[in-house]
C-alpha cells in the first residue's frame, strides 16, 4: 500500500482540482448541512464544501494531508473537521451525515464492499452522495498498468492464484451495482478534465519525482529499473499530448456517480 503522506500529492491535488465543483455541484443543496468527504486528502473538495457552507469532515489515512487540508482552512478562516482512519471502516455512528462526497479517493479503499456499506450506513436517508473514478483509458490507466507491471516483473511472478482482481471503478455498471447492494441508488455521467504542464517531461519528472504512489513504487523496485520505468513512460507521455506549441496537455475522461440512499 502507497504511503501517501510521501513526495508531495500536493502536485497531483492542483491537477485534478478542476473537478471539485462538479462533485460539490451534485450534492447541492449543502449549506449547513453536515458532509463527509471520503480521502479528503489535501482538502480539494472538503473546502469547497465548506465554502459552500457546509459543516464539513475530512477523513483521510495520511496524517501530512490531513494537515495540510487543516492548514489551507485555517488560511481561509473556515471550519474543517479531521480525522484520520482507513476508508474500509468508517469511525463515525450511522445516519452521521447528509451528504458524503469522494473525489478519486474511495477508488482506493482496499475494500469497495466494506467501504460501500460503511457509505450506506454513515449516510442519512435523505442524504446524498457524489465521488469520482477514472475511465479505464488513457494516459492514466497506462500509468497504472505500468505500475502494475513493473511490481510483477520484480517479484518475478504473477499475483498469487486466486487473489481478487482489483475492483473495476471504471466499469459504471459494477460500481452502479456495488452501491445497490447497499442501499444506495447511483446515477453516472462522465466529465472531462484537462490537465497542463509546461512539457510532457516536466509531467513526467513530476510523477516520478513527487507522486506518493511512483515514490512508495521506487522503494519496492529500487533505483535502475524505477528510472528505466521513467525513461519507457517519457514517449508513452509524449504520446497522448494534445499541445502543439511545446508544453503539455491531455483530456482525461472521468465518471461523476451521484445518488442516494433508496
Ligand atoms: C488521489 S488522492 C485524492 C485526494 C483528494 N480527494 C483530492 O481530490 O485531491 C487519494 C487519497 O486517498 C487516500 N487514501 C488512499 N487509500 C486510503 C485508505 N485505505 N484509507 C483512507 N484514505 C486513503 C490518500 O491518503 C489520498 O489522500
Amino acid at each position: 500500500m502507497s504511503n501517501w503522506d510521501k513526495g508531495s500529492y500536493e502536485v497531483t491535488a492542483e491537477q485534478i482540482a478542476p473537478a471539485t465543483p462538479a462533485v460539490a455541484d451534485a450534492v447541492e443543496p449543502v449549506t449547513g448541512k453536515l458532509a463527509l468527504d471520503l480521502a479528503c486528502g489535501t482538502g480539494n473538495e472538503a473546502l469547497e464544501l465548506a465554502r459552500r457552507g457546509a459543516r464539513v469532515t475530512g477523513y483521510d489515512g495520511a496524517p501530512r494531508l490531513l494537515q495540510v487540508a487543516g492548514e489551507r482552512a485555517a488560511a481561509e478562516g473556515l471550519e474543517l473537521e479531521r480525522v484520520q482512519g482507513d476508508l474500509a471502516e468508517l469511525p463515525f455512528d450511522d445516519d452521521s451525515f447528509e451528504i458524503v462526497t469522494s473525489v478519486f479517493g474511495l477508488i482506493f479503499t482496499g475494500s469497495p464492499q466494506d467501504s460501500a456499506a460503511e457509505i450506506g450506513r454513515v449516510l442519512r436517508p435523505q442524504g446524498r452522495i457524489a465521488f469520482t473514478s477514472w475511465v479505464e483509458e488513457g494516459l492514466f490507466q497506462y500509468m497504472q498498468d505500468m505500475a502494475k507491471a513493473a511490481v510483477a516483473s520484480h517479484f518475478g511472478q504473477a499475483p498469487p492464484e486466486g487473489a481478487d482482481a482489483p475492483f473495476a471503478w471504471g466499469d459504471e455498471v459494477a460500481v452502479r451495482e456495488l452501491f445497490s447492494e447497499s442501499g444506495l441508488m447511483l446515477q453516472v455521467e462522465t466529465r472531462e478534465l484537462v490537465i497542463e504542464e509546461e512539457s510532457a517531461a516536466a509531467l513526467n519528472d513530476r510523477w516520478f519525482d513527487l507522486h506518493p504512489i511512483w515514490i512508495t513504487m521506487q522503494e519496492v523496485i529500487g533505483d535502475e529499473a524505477y528510472e528505466e520505468m521513467r525513461r519507457e513512460a517519457l514517449p508513452v507521455v509524449e504520446s497522448h499530448n494534445e499541445a502543439s506549441d511545446g508544453s503539455f496537455r491531455n483530456t482525461l475522461r472521468y465518471l461523476l456517480f451521484e445518488g442516494s440512499p433508496v
